[in-house]
Protein backbone atom coordinates (compact mmCIF):
# COMPACT_ATOMS: atom_id res chain seq x y z
CA UNK A 1 0.00 0.00 0.00
CA UNK A 2 1.25 3.55 -0.99
CA UNK A 3 0.64 6.46 1.62
CA UNK A 4 0.42 10.02 0.48
CA UNK A 5 0.36 12.88 2.04
CA UNK A 6 -2.27 15.52 1.15
CA UNK A 7 -1.75 19.04 1.71
CA UNK A 8 -4.88 21.54 1.13
CA UNK A 9 -4.61 25.74 1.31
CA UNK A 10 -6.13 26.98 -1.87
CA UNK A 11 -8.87 29.19 -0.27
CA UNK A 12 -9.06 29.43 3.64
CA UNK A 13 -9.11 25.62 5.25
CA UNK A 14 -5.10 24.90 5.97
CA UNK A 15 -5.35 20.93 5.79
CA UNK A 16 -3.42 18.44 5.66
CA UNK A 17 -4.15 14.44 5.18
CA UNK A 18 -2.26 10.82 4.98
CA UNK A 19 -4.12 8.70 2.81
CA UNK A 20 -3.69 5.45 1.71
CA UNK A 21 -3.88 3.80 -1.43
CA UNK A 22 -6.29 1.17 0.16
CA UNK A 23 -8.84 3.73 0.65
CA UNK A 24 -7.57 4.50 4.76
CA UNK A 25 -7.60 7.39 6.24
CA UNK A 26 -4.79 7.37 8.60
CA UNK A 27 -5.15 11.11 9.75
CA UNK A 28 -6.83 14.38 8.53
CA UNK A 29 -6.11 17.71 10.27
CA UNK A 30 -7.79 20.67 9.42
CA UNK A 31 -7.76 24.31 10.70
CA UNK A 32 -10.46 27.00 9.79
CA UNK A 33 -9.55 30.70 9.33
CA UNK A 34 -13.38 31.71 9.79
CA UNK A 35 -12.35 33.83 12.70
CA UNK A 36 -9.74 35.65 10.65
CA UNK A 37 -11.68 36.53 7.66
CA UNK A 38 -15.42 37.34 9.54
CA UNK A 39 -14.79 40.80 10.13
CA UNK A 40 -14.58 41.26 6.01
CA UNK A 41 -17.39 38.91 5.15
CA UNK A 42 -15.78 36.77 3.28
CA UNK A 43 -11.90 35.03 3.01
CA UNK A 44 -9.28 38.10 2.38
CA UNK A 45 -6.42 36.45 0.01
CA UNK A 46 -3.37 37.84 1.69
CA UNK A 47 -5.02 37.16 5.28
CA UNK A 48 -5.53 33.72 4.03
CA UNK A 49 -1.98 33.30 2.53
CA UNK A 50 -0.52 34.69 5.86
CA UNK A 51 -2.33 32.26 8.05
CA UNK A 52 -1.62 28.77 5.89
CA UNK A 53 2.01 29.57 6.49
CA UNK A 54 1.46 29.77 10.31
CA UNK A 55 -0.76 26.96 10.49
CA UNK A 56 0.17 24.20 7.64
CA UNK A 57 3.58 23.20 9.08
CA UNK A 58 2.68 22.38 12.80
CA UNK A 59 -0.50 20.61 11.06
CA UNK A 60 1.84 18.49 8.99
CA UNK A 61 3.77 17.40 12.07
CA UNK A 62 0.31 16.48 14.12
CA UNK A 63 -1.35 14.55 11.27
CA UNK A 64 2.31 12.49 10.60
CA UNK A 65 1.96 12.47 15.11
CA UNK A 66 -1.77 11.14 14.44
CA UNK A 67 -0.89 8.09 12.32
CA UNK A 68 2.16 7.44 14.31
CA UNK A 69 4.26 8.03 11.41
CA UNK A 70 7.27 10.23 9.82
CA UNK A 71 8.13 11.65 6.16
CA UNK A 72 10.07 8.53 5.99
CA UNK A 73 6.90 6.54 5.91
CA UNK A 74 5.18 8.65 3.11
CA UNK A 75 5.70 7.26 -0.42
CA UNK A 76 4.85 10.96 -1.98
CA UNK A 77 3.44 14.07 -0.88
CA UNK A 78 0.68 15.78 -3.17
CA UNK A 79 -0.32 19.22 -3.02
CA UNK A 80 -3.30 21.52 -4.01
CA UNK A 81 -1.38 23.40 -6.95
CA UNK A 82 -4.55 25.51 -8.22
CA UNK A 83 -7.07 26.38 -8.93
CA UNK A 84 -7.19 28.78 -6.26
CA UNK A 85 -6.30 32.15 -4.05
CA UNK A 86 -2.63 32.22 -5.60
CA UNK A 87 -0.90 33.13 -2.56
CA UNK A 88 -2.18 30.42 -0.15
CA UNK A 89 -1.74 27.34 -2.77
CA UNK A 90 2.00 28.88 -3.00
CA UNK A 91 2.23 28.24 0.71
CA UNK A 92 1.21 24.67 0.17
CA UNK A 93 3.02 23.91 -3.07
CA UNK A 94 6.19 25.07 -2.00
CA UNK A 95 5.74 23.23 1.50
CA UNK A 96 5.16 19.95 0.05
CA UNK A 97 8.02 20.91 -2.69
CA UNK A 98 10.30 21.29 0.61
CA UNK A 99 8.88 17.93 2.35
CA UNK A 100 9.54 16.18 -0.73
CA UNK A 101 13.54 17.49 -1.61
CA UNK A 102 14.11 17.06 2.06
CA UNK A 103 12.89 13.54 2.33
CA UNK A 104 13.61 12.37 -1.09
CA UNK A 105 9.68 11.38 -2.42
CA UNK A 106 7.95 12.07 -5.32
CA UNK A 107 6.05 15.32 -5.56
CA UNK A 108 2.54 15.03 -7.18
CA UNK A 109 0.10 18.93 -8.15
CA UNK A 110 -3.11 18.25 -7.36
CA UNK A 111 -5.84 20.07 -8.96
CA UNK A 112 -7.84 21.27 -6.24
CA UNK A 113 -11.31 20.49 -8.48
CA UNK A 114 -9.60 16.96 -9.90
CA UNK A 115 -9.16 16.61 -5.52
CA UNK A 116 -13.19 17.21 -5.56
CA UNK A 117 -13.84 15.00 -8.83
CA UNK A 118 -12.14 11.95 -7.19
CA UNK A 119 -13.14 12.40 -3.91
CA UNK A 120 -16.72 10.36 -4.40
CA UNK A 121 -13.79 6.78 -5.01
CA UNK A 122 -12.16 7.74 -1.48
CA UNK A 123 -15.71 7.03 -0.22
CA UNK A 124 -16.99 4.48 -1.97
CA UNK A 125 -14.84 2.05 -3.24
CA UNK A 126 -17.60 0.65 -5.44
CA UNK A 127 -18.02 3.62 -7.72
CA UNK A 128 -16.85 2.87 -11.18
CA UNK A 129 -15.77 5.47 -14.47
CA UNK A 130 -17.49 7.00 -15.91
CA UNK A 131 -19.57 8.72 -13.90
CA UNK A 132 -21.84 11.89 -14.56
CA UNK A 133 -20.44 14.42 -11.59
CA UNK A 134 -21.85 17.49 -10.54
CA UNK A 135 -19.23 20.10 -9.49
CA UNK A 136 -20.20 22.61 -7.16
CA UNK A 137 -18.35 24.85 -4.94
CA UNK A 138 -17.47 28.50 -3.48
CA UNK A 139 -15.89 28.79 -7.27
CA UNK A 140 -17.20 26.30 -9.63
CA UNK A 141 -20.28 25.52 -10.88
CA UNK A 142 -20.21 22.32 -13.25
CA UNK A 143 -21.27 19.12 -14.99
CA UNK A 144 -18.66 16.90 -16.04
CA UNK A 145 -18.42 13.50 -17.33
CA UNK A 146 -15.24 11.59 -15.45
CA UNK A 147 -14.02 8.83 -17.14
CA UNK A 148 -10.37 8.26 -15.95
CA UNK A 149 -8.28 9.81 -13.62
CA UNK A 150 -7.17 13.22 -15.33
CA UNK A 151 -10.34 12.35 -17.88
CA UNK A 152 -12.72 14.99 -17.24
CA UNK A 153 -15.39 16.60 -20.08
CA UNK A 154 -16.90 19.55 -18.75
CA UNK A 155 -20.86 19.43 -20.30
CA UNK A 156 -21.87 22.56 -18.31
CA UNK A 157 -20.29 25.69 -16.51
CA UNK A 158 -21.97 28.54 -14.96
CA UNK A 159 -21.68 31.65 -17.21
CA UNK A 160 -21.84 33.99 -14.03
CA UNK A 161 -21.55 33.45 -10.48
CA UNK A 162 -21.44 29.78 -8.67
CA UNK A 163 -24.07 27.86 -7.11
CA UNK A 164 -21.57 28.19 -3.83
CA UNK A 165 -21.47 32.11 -4.20
CA UNK A 166 -24.74 32.78 -4.48
CA UNK A 167 -25.53 31.03 -1.21
CA UNK A 168 -22.67 33.22 0.03
CA UNK A 169 -23.97 36.21 -1.06
CA UNK A 170 -27.77 35.23 0.04
CA UNK A 171 -26.04 34.80 3.16
CA UNK A 172 -24.59 38.25 3.58
CA UNK A 173 -27.44 40.26 2.00
CA UNK A 174 -29.43 38.09 4.67
CA UNK A 175 -27.07 39.18 7.55
CA UNK A 176 -26.14 35.96 8.50
CA UNK A 177 -22.65 36.49 8.30
CA UNK A 178 -19.53 34.40 6.93
CA UNK A 179 -19.55 31.22 5.57
CA UNK A 180 -23.58 31.40 3.94
CA UNK A 181 -23.96 28.32 2.70
CA UNK A 182 -24.31 25.92 5.97
CA UNK A 183 -26.61 29.47 7.40
CA UNK A 184 -28.65 29.30 4.65
CA UNK A 185 -29.35 25.95 4.56
CA UNK A 186 -29.99 26.03 8.67
CA UNK A 187 -32.26 29.08 7.71
CA UNK A 188 -34.27 27.53 5.18
CA UNK A 189 -35.62 24.97 7.04
CA UNK A 190 -37.80 27.27 8.99
CA UNK A 191 -39.23 28.57 6.00
CA UNK A 192 -41.51 28.26 2.87
CA UNK A 193 -40.38 27.60 -0.36
CA UNK A 194 -42.73 29.07 -1.84
CA UNK A 195 -43.30 32.42 -0.16
CA UNK A 196 -41.14 34.03 -2.53
CA UNK A 197 -41.51 34.68 -6.18
CA UNK A 198 -37.68 34.43 -7.66
CA UNK A 199 -36.43 33.46 -11.19
CA UNK A 200 -35.22 30.05 -11.86
CA UNK A 201 -32.38 31.46 -14.37
CA UNK A 202 -31.93 29.55 -17.71
CA UNK A 203 -34.44 26.60 -16.61
CA UNK A 204 -35.43 25.18 -19.87
CA UNK A 205 -33.27 26.74 -22.00
CA UNK A 206 -31.49 24.87 -24.88
CA UNK A 207 -27.92 25.47 -23.12
CA UNK A 208 -26.82 23.34 -21.08
CA UNK A 209 -25.20 25.71 -18.46
CA UNK A 210 -25.70 27.50 -15.13
CA UNK A 211 -26.73 30.83 -14.69
CA UNK A 212 -27.20 32.59 -10.72
CA UNK A 213 -26.66 36.12 -11.28
CA UNK A 214 -29.83 37.06 -11.85
CA UNK A 215 -31.29 35.35 -8.34
CA UNK A 216 -28.71 36.60 -6.27
CA UNK A 217 -29.72 40.25 -7.46
CA UNK A 218 -33.44 38.89 -6.81
CA UNK A 219 -33.03 38.01 -3.36
CA UNK A 220 -31.16 40.95 -3.05
CA UNK A 221 -34.86 43.20 -4.24
CA UNK A 222 -36.72 40.83 -1.78
CA UNK A 223 -35.06 41.24 1.16
CA UNK A 224 -35.03 44.97 0.21
CA UNK A 225 -38.64 44.97 -0.12
CA UNK A 226 -39.17 44.40 3.61
CA UNK A 227 -41.94 41.99 2.41
CA UNK A 228 -40.58 38.71 3.34
CA UNK A 229 -39.24 36.91 6.42
CA UNK A 230 -35.94 35.78 6.16
CA UNK A 231 -36.58 32.25 6.81
CA UNK A 232 -38.65 31.87 3.59
CA UNK A 233 -36.33 34.26 1.68
CA UNK A 234 -33.69 31.22 2.46
CA UNK A 235 -36.07 28.83 1.81
CA UNK A 236 -37.21 30.01 -1.84
CA UNK A 237 -33.70 30.55 -2.62
CA UNK A 238 -32.48 27.07 -1.73
CA UNK A 239 -35.57 25.78 -4.05
CA UNK A 240 -34.86 27.77 -6.75
CA UNK A 241 -31.21 26.71 -6.52
CA UNK A 242 -32.25 23.19 -6.47
CA UNK A 243 -34.65 23.74 -9.73
CA UNK A 244 -32.04 24.78 -11.26
CA UNK A 245 -29.41 21.87 -10.80
CA UNK A 246 -31.88 19.77 -11.18
CA UNK A 247 -33.22 21.27 -14.64
CA UNK A 248 -29.60 21.53 -15.94
CA UNK A 249 -28.65 17.98 -14.73
CA UNK A 250 -31.79 16.64 -16.86
CA UNK A 251 -30.95 18.73 -20.14
CA UNK A 252 -27.33 17.08 -19.64
CA UNK A 253 -29.11 13.67 -18.99
CA UNK A 254 -31.26 14.30 -21.86
CA UNK A 255 -28.10 14.84 -24.60
CA UNK A 256 -25.04 12.32 -25.56
CA UNK A 257 -23.39 12.77 -21.82
CA UNK A 258 -20.36 12.75 -24.34
CA UNK A 259 -19.04 9.96 -25.73
CA UNK A 260 -18.45 6.41 -24.70
CA UNK A 261 -20.45 4.18 -22.46
CA UNK A 262 -23.43 5.89 -20.83
CA UNK A 263 -22.70 6.78 -17.20
CA UNK A 264 -24.48 4.88 -14.99
CA UNK A 265 -23.90 6.82 -11.61
CA UNK A 266 -24.66 10.53 -10.83
CA UNK A 267 -22.34 11.92 -8.12
CA UNK A 268 -22.27 14.84 -6.53
CA UNK A 269 -18.76 16.73 -5.32
CA UNK A 270 -17.91 20.54 -3.79
CA UNK A 271 -19.00 22.27 -0.22
CA UNK A 272 -22.44 22.76 -2.40
CA UNK A 273 -22.80 19.16 -2.27
CA UNK A 274 -23.22 19.37 1.53
CA UNK A 275 -26.13 20.66 1.14
CA UNK A 276 -29.31 18.50 2.49
CA UNK A 277 -31.88 19.52 0.25
CA UNK A 278 -29.68 19.48 -2.68
CA UNK A 279 -28.43 15.90 -2.21
CA UNK A 280 -32.38 14.78 -1.72
CA UNK A 281 -32.85 16.01 -4.93
CA UNK A 282 -29.93 14.96 -6.69
CA UNK A 283 -31.05 11.22 -5.02
CA UNK A 284 -34.53 11.23 -6.40
CA UNK A 285 -33.21 12.66 -10.17
CA UNK A 286 -30.47 9.79 -9.98
CA UNK A 287 -33.83 7.55 -9.09
CA UNK A 288 -35.96 8.81 -11.72
CA UNK A 289 -32.99 7.81 -14.54
CA UNK A 290 -32.36 4.30 -12.82
CA UNK A 291 -28.29 5.64 -12.26
CA UNK A 292 -27.22 4.78 -9.01
CA UNK A 293 -25.96 8.26 -6.73
CA UNK A 294 -22.76 8.81 -5.11
CA UNK A 295 -22.29 11.73 -2.48
CA UNK A 296 -19.43 12.13 -0.43
CA UNK A 297 -19.84 12.51 3.34
CA UNK A 298 -20.32 16.12 4.48
CA UNK A 299 -17.03 16.51 5.87
CA UNK A 300 -15.10 15.23 2.27
CA UNK A 301 -17.24 17.70 -0.03
CA UNK A 302 -16.14 20.95 1.88
CA UNK A 303 -12.69 21.69 1.44
CA UNK A 304 -10.02 19.06 2.96
CA UNK A 305 -6.72 17.24 2.51
CA UNK A 306 -7.40 13.57 2.61
CA UNK A 307 -9.39 14.71 -1.33
CA UNK A 308 -5.68 16.13 -2.04
CA UNK A 309 -4.38 13.03 -0.55
CA UNK A 310 -6.41 10.33 -2.57
CA UNK A 311 -5.93 12.38 -6.06
CA UNK A 312 -2.40 11.66 -5.01
CA UNK A 313 -3.13 8.44 -4.49
CA UNK A 314 -4.50 7.69 -8.04
CA UNK A 315 -2.19 10.03 -9.41
CA UNK A 316 0.68 8.01 -7.93
CA UNK A 317 -0.71 4.44 -8.99
CA UNK A 318 -0.65 5.42 -12.33
CA UNK A 319 2.87 6.95 -12.10
CA UNK A 320 1.68 10.61 -12.25
CA UNK A 321 4.04 12.18 -10.45
CA UNK A 322 5.17 16.15 -11.27
CA UNK A 323 9.02 17.58 -11.39
CA UNK A 324 10.09 20.23 -8.34
CA UNK A 325 10.03 22.88 -10.00
CA UNK A 326 6.31 23.13 -11.48
CA UNK A 327 4.30 26.47 -10.80
CA UNK A 328 1.15 27.29 -8.94
CA UNK A 329 -2.19 28.41 -10.88
CA UNK A 330 -4.42 30.53 -9.79
CA UNK A 331 -6.97 28.84 -12.84
CA UNK A 332 -6.24 25.34 -14.18
CA UNK A 333 -9.69 23.73 -15.70
CA UNK A 334 -10.08 20.36 -15.19
CA UNK A 335 -11.09 20.35 -19.32
CA UNK A 336 -9.18 22.73 -20.43
CA UNK A 337 -10.58 21.61 -24.55
CA UNK A 338 -14.07 22.78 -23.20
CA UNK A 339 -15.56 25.93 -25.04
CA UNK A 340 -15.73 29.24 -23.25
CA UNK A 341 -19.24 29.19 -22.08
CA UNK A 342 -20.87 32.76 -22.76
CA UNK A 343 -19.74 35.24 -20.37
CA UNK A 344 -17.97 32.51 -18.16
CA UNK A 345 -14.36 33.71 -18.93
CA UNK A 346 -13.12 34.30 -15.35
CA UNK A 347 -14.58 31.21 -13.75
CA UNK A 348 -14.91 28.45 -16.26
O1 LIG B 1 -15.52 23.19 -2.03
P1 LIG B 1 -15.56 24.27 -1.02
O2 LIG B 1 -15.35 23.92 0.43
O3 LIG B 1 -14.54 25.41 -1.36
C1 LIG B 1 -14.30 25.76 -2.70
O4 LIG B 1 -13.42 25.10 -3.32
O5 LIG B 1 -15.03 26.68 -3.17
O6 LIG B 1 -16.96 25.00 -1.18
C2 LIG B 1 -17.31 26.10 -0.39
C3 LIG B 1 -18.71 26.54 -0.78
C4 LIG B 1 -19.10 27.85 -0.11
O7 LIG B 1 -19.68 28.69 -1.08
C5 LIG B 1 -20.13 27.40 0.92
O8 LIG B 1 -21.08 28.39 1.24
C6 LIG B 1 -20.75 26.20 0.25
O9 LIG B 1 -19.67 25.54 -0.38
N1 LIG B 1 -21.41 25.31 1.19
C7 LIG B 1 -22.74 25.09 1.19
C8 LIG B 1 -23.01 24.23 2.29
N2 LIG B 1 -21.82 23.97 2.91
C9 LIG B 1 -20.86 24.64 2.21
N3 LIG B 1 -23.72 25.54 0.37
C10 LIG B 1 -24.98 25.13 0.64
N4 LIG B 1 -25.31 24.34 1.68
C11 LIG B 1 -24.36 23.87 2.53
N5 LIG B 1 -24.70 23.08 3.55
ZN1 LIG C 1 -13.12 23.25 -3.03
Amino acid sequence: MAIILGIESSCDESAAALIGSDRSILAHRLAGQEDAHRPYGGVVPEIAARAHVQILTPLIAAALKDAGMTLDDVDAVAATAGPGLIGGVMVGLVTAKALAMAAGKPLIAVNHLEGHALSPRLADASLEFPYLLLLVSGGHCQILRVDGVGQYRRLATTIDDAAGEAFDKTAKILGLGYPGGPKVEALAKTGDAKAVPLPRPLLGSAEPHFSFAGLKSAVLRAAQSGNYRPEDIAASFQAAVVDCLVDRLEKALSASVGEGTKPRTLVVAGGVAANGAIRSALEALAARHDMGFVAPPLWLCTDNAAMIGWAGAERFALGLTDPLDIAARPRWPLDPLAETARGAGVKA
